[in-house]
């Protein structure tokens, strides 16, 4: 098996129990600015947990495409992965565990052909906040698992999330794959490492509040993930996950390329691959590399890169090349994520661009350093930090052209700095999440509703080839990209302005709907161009649904009527790349 027949095999045997497939999320979330990535295929769904409906039902299924920002460090062992695919299904108030650990076991043992004896379960031992979940314990035995294949386990290892400060959470139970020799032992050991987690089913019964307390929601849910890269690896026998087909082209081009041996380069061409293979699905959903947050963590995916590729003998550009070996993987990625197909372009031109200058700078750099040691015949930790810090460059280089004239650098001190100033970063990002969303998300709905005024505003005075290319909100103001071949003249702004201002004096009305795809656009909603979205959607109407002033495909949430709006002002307008602008404006 594949990693893509697995993909397939998980969507339709949820298919084959009325699960309705949704798409993807983009990996960078819409309209949440409380966190930079989707960390999890429950991640874009919170509010259907909550009671909101999904348009698709109370049966969901998906393979969503996650980042886990925390993993970056782990990168070069077998396991950890910077970006990942997850398997997912979802009850959002539907069925419970009493059908979920049948279903979990059949397709385990029928589907995927695990022998009984090969798995073991952990459940939740109970604590102050919730009981002991015997009920699960006891549904795994009915289906044949053995009480001593069942680890009664604390709150650290059997419960999940809330992936943020608040959120729906609840007690997990977790599958293990015996990946060790003969024989296989009869008391399932979670301490032991050669019990490999392939599988987690979370009974989502909690809300987290902002007090810490865990409050009961008012409907039971399911929430499970899959992870594809482990569990290909685990199922083929293979002792790193980098041997199966996800990552055997990528990392043959980086052989290629570097001239050397996979098998004698292990952590430099795994970091390489698994960066590279993150940064193609960041850019893809339309960061570019910067100082902060989503760009800070891709400039840092696409450096480290580099800096691998050096270690390795790679002095030309060459991320470009690798990135092509992502895009190109058929059985994996091409065909099968629109926006790689649609962004190929695009994404090898920011790599090039990037690394163009990262390589730049790493010669300013090395000069700089030359001339500390030519002028004091030393480099200080606190100028090993200045050079980190201005020109981000490493600081592992920085020892090796110490090293080269036999001197030693202050770690210490370059330690000291850097946490100094990475404590200072955490209170602040800190600070954000705490302003997020949860507090505010008044202010984040009045916004989305004023994107779609913009989005049909933009089309009424540019033109009808006008369309979103992305929008970004936070509590201070919107941004909205899309595609138009020139500068927006001051006189098109206001009177942008005006038309949107005007919308909001006369209190149209907000109004949602499900429909077919296809209906959805017969109607006149606009859609996102290449994205996939489900068979069903929701779509918002602003205005007389007969002559509406702004109809999209959307999951919301949306004001209820434009009069609460306030003031739309836009502040700036600039350029997003070639043929697109850019557009930030304030609710006033
Ligand atoms: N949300 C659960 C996880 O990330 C399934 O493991």
């Amino acid at each position: 098996m594949n990693a893509r027949e697995l993909k397939n095999i998980f969507v339709d045997f949820f298919k084959s129990k009325d699960h309705i497939e949704i798409p993807s999320a983009s990996i960078v979330p819409e309209n949440d600015p409380t966190t930079l990535f989707i960390s999890a295929g429950i991640q874009p769904l919170v509010p259907f947990f909550l009671g909101k409906k999904h348009p698709c039902g109370t049966r969901l299924v998906n393979v969503q495409k996650c980042i886990r920002t925390g993993d970056i460090d782990e990168v070069g062992d077998a396991v950890h992965h910077t970006f990942f695919e997850m398997l997912g299904n979802w009850s959002l108030g539907d069925y419970f565990k009493e059908e979920m650990i049948p279903w979990s076991f059949e397709f385990l043992t029928k589907n995927l052909n695990i022998f009984l004896n090969k798995l073991a379960v952990s459940v939740f031992a109970g604590d102050k906040d919730a009981p002991k979940d015997e009920e699960t314990a006891k549904l795994w035995q009915k289906q044949g698992i053995p009480l001593s294949k069942i680890a009664f386990l604390p709150k650290e290892n059997n419960w999940w999330g809330p992936p943020g400060i608040t959120g729906p959470c609840g007690a997990d139970t977790e599958m293990f794959y015996w990946t060790g020799p003969d024989p296989i032992p009869e008391v399932f050991d979670s301490k032991d490492n050669r019990w490999v987690e392939i599988w987690n089913d979370v009974l989502i019964q909690y809300f987290k509040n902002d007090q810490g307390k865990y409050e009961k929601l008012i409907q039971n849910n399911i929430d499970t993930g899959m992870g594809v890269e482990r569990t290909i690896a685990v199922l083929s026998g293979l002792s790193n996950n980098y041997m199966t087909d996800i990552w055997q082209p990528i990392i043959k081009k980086i052989e290629e390329i570097s001239i050397k041996k996979y098998s004698e380069n292990l952590v430099p061409m795994r970091i390489i691959a698994d960066h590279l293979r993150a940064a193609v699905f960041i850019i893809a959903d339309g960061v570019e590399p910067s100082n902060k947050e989503a760009g800070y963590v891709l400039r840092r995916l696409i450096r480290r890169s580099i800096r691998q590729g050096k270690l390795i003998g790679i002095e030309n550009n060459f991320l470009k090349i690798i990135a092509g070996a992502v895009l190109d993987n058929q059985n994996n990625y091409a065909g099968v994520y629109p926006e790689l197909d649609i962004n190929r372009n695009k994404i090898l031109e920011v790599l090039d661009n990037e690394e163009i200058k990262f390589r730049r700078t790493l010669n300013k750099g090395l000069n700089e350093i030359t001339k500390l040691i030519d002028r004091q015949k030393s480099v200080s930790g606190k100028e090993a930090f200045g050079l980190y810090q201005s020109f981000g460059f490493p600081v592992e280089m920085i020892e090796e052209e110490l090293k080269k004239n036999n001197l030693s650098l202050d770690l210490a001190e370059f330690n000291r700095l850097k946490d100094e100033h990475q404590k200072q970063s955490q209170t602040l990002s800190a600070g954000k999440f705490k302003s997020g969303l949860a507090d505010h998300s008044e202010i984040i709905t009045k916004y989305h509703t004023a994107t779609h005024l913009l989005h049909a505003t933009l089309r009424k005075v540019l033109g009808d080839h006008v369309e979103q290319s992305g929008s970004n909100i936070t509590v201070e103001r919107l941004r909205f990209d899309f595609s138009h071949p020139e500068r927006v003249s001051e006189d098109q702004l206001r009177e942008i302005e005006k038309i949107i201002n005007q919308q909001i004096k006369l209190k149209l009305p907000v109004t949602f709907q499900s429909m077919k795809f296809v209906d959805a656009q017969k109607s006149g909603a606009l859609a996102f161009f290449g994205a996939k979205y489900p068979e069903i959607v929701t779509v918002y109407t602003v205005g007389n649904p007969k002559n509406f002033f702004s109809r999209e495909v959307c999951t919301g949430p949306h004001v209820d009527n434009t009069g609460k709006l306030g003031i739309f002002e836009i502040q700036k307008e600039e350029s997003a790349g070639s043929g697109k602008r850019r557009i930030y404006a304030i609710l006033k």
